[in-house]
Parts: C-alpha cells; structure tokens; sequence
C-alpha cells in the first residue's frame, strides 16, 4: 500500500473544503492558534512512518489525554475502575450534567470529562506524585521524554473551569469524588493541557495498535485490557458524534478541543490527525473528513 501517496491525495482533497468553523475558545488559550495548521502523521507496528503538514508541531491534546488516563489507571487499579464509572455511550455532548444526576454520580464513560474526572481522583490516590509520574507514563508510552503540559493552558482552563467544577462537585456529592475537588481539578486540567505533536500521538497510540506493549516492549496493558480501551474509543471517544465517526472512518479513536484527532487500526497501525476547526460537537471538522477519506482510499478498518 502507497500510505505517503494516499495521504498526499487525501489531504489535497480536504483543503479544497469550504473554509467553515472555527477553533475552540471556551477555553481562551485555544484560540490563540492558527485556525489553517494542518497535520497528519501515521505510524506502523513494523516501525515505518507517514506524515504531511505540521506534523511534528506540538498542539494541546485536550480530551485525547482521558485515553492516557484510562490506560494508567486500567493498569494499576484492573477491572476495579468499572465500579466507579461505566462503558455506555452518553450520546451527550462531553460537558453535560444531565445524566450525571439521574444515574447517581457515576459517569456514562471515562471519555467524558465527567468520567475522566472520576479516573483523575483515582490516579491522585494511587500516584506518588500523580502529575510528574502521569507525565511520565505518557512519555514512557510515546517512547517520548520531551514531551510536556503547557501550563498557560492548564492556567486558561482554571479560570473557565465552572461546568469541570459543577460535575466534580455533583460527583462528590454522591461519594464518587475521593479527593478534593481543586486537587482533581488540577489533576485534570494538567492532563488535558499535554503538548504534543502528532508524530508524538501517533507513536503513543501505538500501544493500542500493539495490543498493550510499549516501544520497549514492556506489556504495559494486557490484550484484554486494550481490546476494552479500544472498544470504549470506538463506542465513546466522539461523544454525540461517536456513531457519525464509526460510520465514516471506521477506527476507535478518541479526539480533543485542540483539533486532534488519534486513531488505531489493531494489528495495524495508530494514525494522528490534527487542525484546529472544530465542528459543533467539538471534533476537528478536516480531522474527520481526512481519516474518512483515508479509510476509504485504503479500504483497511476494523469492519
Ligand atoms: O474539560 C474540557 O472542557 C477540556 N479540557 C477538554 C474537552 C475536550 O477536549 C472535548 N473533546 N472534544
């Protein structure tokens, strides 16, 4: 299969997209960016690599961080996670209160914030020192010790940090939040403030692709536990979009608000995609039209 050729057409094709949307701004730092930033990298299990655009560009990986946190925490605490939040899609939008209420503090999924938010109370209890040694997983995993959280944009989420904080404290109140809730909110803020490129990502969610080994080879999760990761990513990682996403790519994946987008072909390959635009769900608009595309020109997906 020609990868590089099939990226190169498939990104011609999406830059002669309509111009529409624009990057997220609740979050004030995010805005800051160039909305036209585009870049692609792709990797393989056998070691060799694809990439176009800025691709080695570091961004904010937002809400693709909650796939970190779940690994961590699935690796450390095994199938005791599932206690304190659940595997059903939320067909809500990644912020939303609702549900939380009527099914008594326990989130629909880890991949909502509501979700990652109870995870993030679980690594402060288990971690030494739950920041430097999440940071460390994740660079552990990315092969990766440059890797690092752009504070400015953990600052920028703090001052915004209403909807977090409401879900945290509703958490709390039916006993699902362990810790303090500035300490969890810190926690995640942090996480989802992660800088990278998509080479980095791409190389990073590979463990996913490798059925749980690190670059190194070290088995960091065991087959079943990353067949159920990647099986929450296919059913959650879009949140109300999760369906559109597996109807038009095909792959488990797990997007952010910074524009990226990471995604896994098991056996295969991992693939991460990113610019800033973002649709009304708070998925990058070109991220999804581009992994689409690239699905259907390579004809390889889980289905
Ligand atoms: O909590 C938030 O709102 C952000 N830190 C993350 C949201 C996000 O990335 C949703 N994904 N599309």
């Amino acid at each position: 299969m020609d990868y590089q050729k099939i990226i190169e057409e498939v990104k011609e094709t999406i830059c002669r997209e309509p111009a529409y949307s624009k990057p997220a701004d609740y979050i004030p730092e995010l805005s800051k960016i160039d909305p036209y930033k585009f870049g692609v990298h792709l990797q393989l299990i056998d070691g060799k690599s694809f990439s176009k655009g800025d691709f080695n560009e570091h961004f904010s990986i937002q809400s693709i961080s909650k796939v970190f946190s779940l690994s961590l925490a699935y690796s450390i605490l095994g199938e005791k996670i599932w206690d304190r939040v659940d595997v059903e899609p939320s067909g809500d939008p990644f912020n939303s209160l609702v549900q939380l209420e009527y099914e008594k503090g326990i989130p629909r999924n880890p991949l909502i914030n509501a979700g990652a938010l109870v995870i993030s109370d679980m690594l402060i209890s288990e971690l030494e020192n739950p920041l430097e040694d999440f940071l460390a997983f994740v660079r552990k995993i990315s092969g990766d010790t440059l890797i690092n959280f752009d504070l400015k944009v953990a600052q920028s989420e703090w001052e915004h940090s209403w909807r977090n904080a409401a879900l945290t404290n509703l958490m709390k109140s039916f006993g699902n939040i362990q810790n303090n809730v500035d300490e969890v909110l810190n926690f995640y803020f942090h996480q989802c403030a992660l800088s990278m490129s998509c080479k980095q990502l791409a190389k990073a969610f590979l463990l996913f692709a490798r059925r749980g080994l690190a670059p190194d080879l070290e088995r960091i999760l065991s087959i079943s536990q990353s067949k159920r990761i990647n099986a929450v990513m296919q059913t959650c990682g879009f949140y109300d979009e999760a369906g559109e996403f597996s109807f038009r790519v095909g792959l488990p994946g797990k997007s952010g608000v910074g524009g990226g987008i990471a995604a896994v072909l098991p056996g295969e390959y991992s693939i991460a995609v990113w610019s800033p635009r973002l649709n009304k769900n708070g998925n990058s608009c070109l991220g999804m039209k581009f992994l689409e595309l690239f699905t259907t020109k390579t004809e390889y997906s889980v289905f």
